[in-house]
């Protein structure tokens, strides 16, 4: 098996899981391509954890501060890149322009501009693979959707109705972080933090935004400076209630999509959720139950909803044994295999289990953007 050496530039919370996925690559089963790590970058390693890296990872060569001198080390095939938001545009386009494979983050690029000068440098570099994190596709039930939908089971759609909750800013005491704050985040909110992965299905399926009407709130203003303690500005939206039509380009035909892009909803803890109704067929899945798919096939008579218990069924072959249950980090283990599935056959295993594409996060910075303008404007934008 080849061996694809990468760098980490971010080493935080999505950059531990990078590695720990890389750690037990044994995991997975007919893999062209297995992961190295060889290099950490980090704004500040002697304050971070670069011991977790270095203690687990013999490999590791290089630390740095500075991420243009790991893209300068020529071990370096590849590039995970998990930073604030801010740092998106500059660290992507050097990445590509540095010739290094890139798995970047979302929303790839603050804003819509960032998202489409990544895009232009992508272009001066074609013979680079950029591919993006998101990994809640990778659920068995949610590949079990979006195959139906590539098979066009549902008939004519009615409507979509999905979201990503979450409850974990209900508490107004905690600290203020770089997530909820416009600078480094951006000002799309909880959109650019947790829309792009419940977009994904819908940009994946083809569908075409035709008019989109947004309500965005920020519910709680202040919070706790990290250092003093003293309640500072927090500018961020903490929800996004979006509803858009939606055109099929395969059929011409337009339906309702229902979107809820929420931090602050008690109950929620990292609930992403999907739910598709048509003529022939509906399905539903969330990850407040992850093993559970719902599908109604409705052939003329009753209309029953059957409950599937998914098992450890993954389009990336394991060791697993198919009646286990699945969790986060094996849907982040079968992202990053889909990235190195790509990168050994320049071509996805199958539309389903693709590694989220840059055209495909260009597709959530137009919605989000019209839905920022649909809020402030309070009008309907169109496409
Ligand atoms: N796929 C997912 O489920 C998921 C979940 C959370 C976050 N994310 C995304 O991952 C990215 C990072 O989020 P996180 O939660 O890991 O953040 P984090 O705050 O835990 O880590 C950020 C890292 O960036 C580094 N950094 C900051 N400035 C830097 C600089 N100038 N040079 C080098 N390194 C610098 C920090 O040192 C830190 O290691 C974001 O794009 C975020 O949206 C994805």
């Amino acid at each position: 098996m080849k061996t694809i050496k990468f760098g980490l530039i971010g080493i935080g919370l999505m950059g531990r899981e990078f590695a720990s996925a890389a750690a037990r690559w044994c995991h997975l089963l007919d893999m062209d391509l297995r992961p190295e790590i060889v290099a950490l970058c980090s704004a500040n390693p002697s304050a971070q954890r670069t011991d977790w890296y270095t203690n687990n990872f013999p490999t590791i060569k290089q630390v740095t501060n500075d991420h243009l001198q790991l893209l300068a080390n020529p071990q370096v095939d590849a590039v995970y890149c998990a930073v604030p938001h801010h740092l998106h545009q500059q660290f992507y386009c050097d990445t590509i322009t540095a010739g290094k494979h890139l798995l970047a983050e979302k929303p790839f690029g603050i804003d819509l501009p960032a998202c489409q000068a990544i895009i232009a440098a992508m272009q001066a570099k074609p013979e680079v693979l950029v591919r993006v994190a998101s990994q809640y596709i990778f659920y068995p039930a949610a590949q079990r959707i979006l195959e139906m939908i590539d098979q066009q089971r549902f008939g004519r759609i009615i409507e979509i109705d999905s979201g990503f909750c979450h409850c974990s800013d209900l508490d107004p005491n905690k600290p203020l972080n770089w997530k909820r704050q416009v600078e480094f985040n951006g000002l799309y909110g909880s959109m650019g933090d947790l829309g792009l992965h419940i977009a994904l299905p819908c940009a994946r399926a083809g569908y075409e935004p035709i008019q989109t009407n947004a309500i965005c709130s920020n519910i709680i203003t202040q919070r706790p400076d990290p250092q003093t303690g003293r309640p500072v500005p927090c500018e961020t939206y903490d929800n996004a209630n979006l509803l858009t039509k939606l055109r099929d380009p395969k059929t011409d035909q337009t339906f309702p999509w229902t979107l809820r892009v929420n931090r602050i909803m008690p109950g929620e803890k990292n609930s992403w959720y999907f739910a598709i109704h048509g003529t022939k067929a509906c399905a539903r899945f969330s990850l407040k139950n992850p093993r559970s798919l719902e599908i109604l096939e409705y052939a003329g008579k009753e209309q029953a909803w059957q409950q599937i218990d998914t098992g450890f069924e993954t389009a990336y072959k394991t060791i697993t044994g198919s009646i286990f249950e699945f969790g986060a980090p094996d849907a982040f283990m079968q992202m990053i295999a889909a990235f190195m599935y790509e990168l050994a056959h320049n071509k996805p295993l199958n539309n389903a289990a693709a590694c989220p594409t840059p055209q495909e996060m260009l597709w959530g910075h137009r919605l989000f953007t019209a839905a920022l303008n649909s809020n402030q404007n309070r009008q309907t934008i169109t496409f």
